[in-house]
């Protein structure tokens, strides 16, 4: 499982095994991601969210997501770790985009940059990758613009905003993103975009007609319950877990069960008698 994924071994998986993506912000989470040969982690700008408590993604700066990319790529080994552009780090030009993705892989380790956005953003897409930074797309439900999508709702749903996603994901992987994020879409269009698209998609809430699927962390484990999306799953709630045994360190300390005489330390006795 140590094997270093690459970006051609991910565009390479496409039609031959399904791909798997987590996120992840910090060290200790992203060794146990790693070390279950997820093929890549995204240090999302869903940060903002689940680790920091803002009420949207808008608010990470490029300097909090590059401070939790480095604590990611000091754990990983095998997989490919993505850092994910916040708002307003590649929107105002073309510049700044390609600066801002720069810090991502010379500051923080990272492989490549994920970026919301289609047609309008397709000038930052190119420059960044001509600079050799490899870029994932993401479309459909892009949370940056969820003011101007009306909210956190279902994308695609008319043949004219499906057509184009389409004509966005075509002309993502024709500039040369090495895979794309497809988020709350129909499933029959996440297939058709997948049939036709040379790129991998990774789905989230867009069925299981794509190439991989992608997963925030925090859903799936159950330590994020401010709103639970209908596409996530989540897998095991730790935040029992986690009260379980805060629970357990506080009764054992108020009652003097802990700590034993096994979690303390002892003194040659006659050093002891010279200060009592
Ligand atoms: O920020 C994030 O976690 C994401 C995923 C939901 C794809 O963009």
């Amino acid at each position: 499982m140590n094997k270093p994924l690459t970006i051609p071994d991910i565009i390479n998986s496409k039609g031959k095994r399904k791909l798997t993506m987590l996120t992840s912000y910090d060290y200790p989470t992203a060794l146990i991601v790693d070390r279950c040969g997820i093929d890549m982690i995204l240090v999302g700008d869903s940060l903002a969210m689940v680790v920091l408590g803002h009420k949207d993604t808008l608010a990470v700066t490029m300097d909090q997501m590059i401070h939790h990319t480095k604590a990611v790529t000091n754990a990983v080994k095998h997989a490919v770790v993505i850092g994910d552009m916040p708002f307003m780090s590649y929107q105002a030009s073309v510049e700044q985009a390609v600066l801002n993705a720069g810090r991502f892989l010379k500051e923080a380790g990272a492989q490549a940059v994920k970026l919301e956005g289609g047609a309008t953003v397709l000038p930052q897409i190119k420059a960044i990758i001509n600079a050799g930074i490899p870029v994932q797309g993401h479309l459909g439900l892009t949370p940056q613009s969820a003011a101007q999508l009306g909210g956190f709702k279902v994308q695609g749903k008319t043949a004219d905003a499906a057509k184009k996603l389409l004509d966005d994901a075509l002309a993502l992987a024709d500039a040369g993103c090495f895979s794309i994020v497809l988020e709350a879409i129909p499933a029959p269009i996440a297939e058709v975009i997948t049939e036709k698209c040379p790129v991998p998609t990774i789905g989230i809430g867009a069925g299981a007609g794509c190439d991989g699927q992608v997963l925030v962390f925090h859903d799936l484990v159950g330590l994020f319950d401010r709103f639970v999306p209908k596409f996530v799953k989540q897998y095991t709630n730790i935040s029992k877990e986690i009260e379980k045994a805060i629970l357990e360190f506080k009764n054992e300390v108020e009652s003097g069960k802990f700590p034993g005489k096994e979690h303390s330390f002892t003194m040659n006795q006659e050093e002891l008698k010279k200060i009592k």
